[in-house]
């Protein structure tokens, strides 16, 4: 008999031999489970245990993922967390263009960070409540108003109901009646132009040969983004485990 394994046997075993090693175990949150149209029971331990008999969960950093600095910046989570970003360096570059105060360029720089690395739908929400305790209120504002007021048009500023939703919601698309509701109270509000300006300088149609450096608004963040001391995650604000969860995405507890 032939004890010596073949090339493709001992690439499995290596497998099998790297798999039970791997010191940990990744247990998602039921919200990418239902995300992927599963309503079924969780990851049973006890499977995920045979497999990896030494197997810890995931209580700290995601080794998968880049470390993040003790005490996480903005510019951090930029650079470790968003991806490229280029839709909102680009929109925050053509705010600068149209002349825009430097906190609504700021504004424009953070809209979609939600998208960027937290969860799309609503993002203009979850965007808004995780800058909120570090810009100004009228930014806030602006981030979750963008949400509203890119489903509605404006002549004033030649804003368009955007061609990318008909074809990617359809023709018959119409907002939920939550969006429908926001839009009445935020179109008489002090700062709807605020939000608009958001609207009219988040750009769809970027150009993929610009390029911009995060480092062209580094002093526009130094200024307008109340970057706490202690770190985005760890400084006790009411949002600060919304930061934490884009650290460590899938912590076990
Ligand atoms: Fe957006
Ligand atoms: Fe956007």
């Amino acid at each position: 008999m032939n004890d010596v394994m073949s090339l493709s046997q001992r690439a499995d075993a290596l497998e099998a031999k790297m798999a039970r090693e791997l010191d940990y175990i990744v247990i998602k949150s039921r919200i990418y489970q239902m995300a992927d149209g599963d309503t079924g029971p969780g990851p049973s331990m006890a499977e995920l245990r045979k497999q990896k008999p030494n197997g810890k969960v995931l209580m700290g950093d995601d080794p998968r993922l880049p470390k993040m600095p003790e005490k996480p910046t903005l510019m951090d989570f930029f650079k470790y967390r968003f991806g490229p970003s280029m839709h909102l360096l680009q929109s925050a570059r053509h705010a600068v263009k149209g002349g825009l105060p430097e906190k609504m360029v700021l504004a424009c720089l953070l809209h979609d960070i939600s998208t960027a690395g937290f969860i799309r739908g609503d993002h203009g929400y979850w965007g808004a409540q995780l800058v909120e305790p570090y810009v100004d209120p009228e930014v806030t504002w602006a981030i979750r108003a963008h949400q509203v007021l890119r489903f509605y048009p404006d002549e004033s500023v030649g804003y368009e109901y955007p061609q990318s939703y008909i074809t990617s919601f359809g023709e018959e698309y119409r907002p939920d009646q939550y969006i429908q509701d926001d839009y009445k109270r935020m179109r008489d509000h002090k700062w709807y132009m605020s939000g608009r300006m958001i609207t009219v300088h988040d750009i769809y149609s970027f150009d993929p040969n610009v390029h911009v450096e995060l480092e062209e608004f580094e002093d526009v963040i130094g200024r307008n983004f109340k970057q706490p001391e202690e770190g985005l995650g760890f400084d006790n604000s009411p949002v600060a485990h919304m930061w934490r969860a884009m650290i460590r995405p899938a912590k076990y507890l």
